[in-house]
């Protein structure tokens, strides 16, 4: 029916009508409301309708993995935001850095959260990788997703290296000669690769362009479309891994707190499904009790999922913002291919690797590294066991438990050693 209302009344209604005609529906109060919000949503369909309870235990995934993906999120926004004064040239690219910090409104600001945040970026995802591995969560059928995953760290640790040149003062020049110099320690084609990333035989202008352009085109869109497949596979999976038999409504028993209310009203429906068979004429031979496969320990990803999701990037947000106002980003005296810095260190996370090259140039630098990832790559394939899937620390997984930690040790504590004990000349020193 159509209605002819005054412009006065039209201009009352205004906000009211602009705020409909974006969210056409009142916030979810019945289940198929909730069901519908969350699939007719484009940010929300990728999302199932239903999450399995145990997926939202904070203790299970400790919220990592979106704790990653706000940070990959707020590095995009701001990275954009800093491509309007940044000038990749060797004359100007310091001096926009001053300005940045001196001139610009939020300048320093954004400068900060963006480095504090690439810094975090890189412990987080390493986090999760780690949460993915003591939970055994790369077993199948995750195989394929724990290898994106590790190409997306691989790409992290990528974009965190390019952008260290970026601001081109000393700090970024020697810490990317000493990183890529890291790189030429490979037999046969190291040099070759050292040279296709600097574009010269230096560290100089041909390298901060390709550094630029990989920083802020290349692997920001190869991780946007690996993101996008890690996702998609998440749910193509079956959500996330969690013990064996927490499926099953029997599951209630060991799993009793938030889900006893949730499973009361399923129970019957359950011991039918034990019971009784299907027959789907013509479609499969044979009768089959199908009913009780599907999982019921699940609740609505609105507002339950959300929610949490919700959480976890309002507290990544905070969390920057309120390190970017306390501590600044450095910024050394301009690049000086003159003047090394004694000693000259590579960024933290390639600490471990630069004092394994003081060993051996090439087990520490491209040997071991190499071993380390192809190892990570295989690792679902070498582990096809199944007992102990979705359970932190299982007894069932020890060796490999233990061989992870262990190489974590070492890392860390070459880290350490790099980082706080080495001194001129690369000899050892006490920092006390
Ligand atoms: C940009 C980096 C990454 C982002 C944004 C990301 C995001 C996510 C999210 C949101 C989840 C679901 C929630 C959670 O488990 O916390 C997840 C699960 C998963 N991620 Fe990642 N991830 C990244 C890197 C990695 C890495 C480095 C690995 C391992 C090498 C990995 C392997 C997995 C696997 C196997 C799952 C499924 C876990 C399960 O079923 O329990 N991801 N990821």
């Amino acid at each position: 029916m159509a209605t002819d209302t005054g412009v006065l009344a039209n201009l009352l209604a205004l906000p009211r009508n602009v705020w409909d005609s974006i969210f056409r529906n009142p916030l979810p109060s019945s289940d198929l409301a909730r069901s519908q919000t969350t699939f007719s949503n484009l940010f929300l369909h990728i999302h199932p309708v239903k999450t399995h309870a145990h997926s939202l235990r904070p203790w299970y995934t400790l919220g990592l993995g979106v704790i990653s993906f706000s940070l990959f999120v707020v590095l995009s926004v701001g990275g954009v935001l800093l491509m309007f004064y940044y000038v990749p040239s060797v004359e100007q690219a310091h001096n926009r850095m001053l300005d940045l910090n001196g001139t610009v409104a939020f300048g320093i600001l954004l400068r900060n959260m963006h480095r504090w945040a690439a810094h975090g970026m890189v412990g987080v995802v390493f986090l999760h990788l780690c949460r993915v591995f003591y939970t055994g969560s790369y077993r199948r059928p995750r195989e394929f997703n724990w290898i994106v995953g590790v190409l997306l760290f691989l790409l992290t640790l990528g974009a965190s290296f390019t952008g260290y040149l970026l601001p081109w003062d000393q700090l970024a020049f020697w810490a990317v000669t000493v990183g890529t110099a890291i790189a030429g320690y490979a037999p046969v084609m190291g040099e070759q690769v050292r040279f296709l990333l600097l574009g010269d035989r230096l560290v100089g202008q041909e390298a901060l362009i390709r550094f630029y352009v990989l920083h802020v085109a290349v692997i920001p869109v190869l991780m946007t479309l690996l993101v996008a497949v890690h996702f998609w596979r998440i749910r193509k999976d079956g959500g996330l891994s969690r013990p064996e038999g927490l499926d099953l409504p029997e599951a209630q028993a060991q799993f009793p707190e938030a889900l006893q209310g949730k499973l009361e009203g399923l129970a019957p429906a359950a011991k039918t499904a034990k019971t009784k068979t299907f027959g789907v004429m013509g479609i499969v031979r044979g009768p089959f009790n199908k009913l009780g496969n599907t999982p019921d320990n699940t609740v609505y990803s609105w507002p339950n999922l959300f929610l949490a999701e919700l959480f976890c990037f309002a507290l990544t947000v905070l969390v920057v913002l309120a390190v970017a106002l306390l501590f600044n980003a450095p910024l050394e005296a301009p690049a000086d291919p003159t003047h090394p810095p004694n000693p000259s260190k590579a960024p933290w996370y390639f600490l471990g690797l630069q004092e394994m090259v003081s060993y051996s140039a090439f087990w520490g630098g491209v040997g071991i590294p190499t071993l380390f990832v192809v190892l990570l790559l295989l690792l679902p394939y070498l582990d096809r066991g199944t007992r102990g899937t979705g359970v932190w620390f299982s007894r069932h997984r020890l060796l490999a438990t233990t061989t992870f930690t262990l190489l974590l040790i070492v890392n860390l504590v070459l880290m350490v050693i790099g980082t706080f004990f080495r001194g001129p000349n690369w000899g050892l020193v006490v920092p006390w």
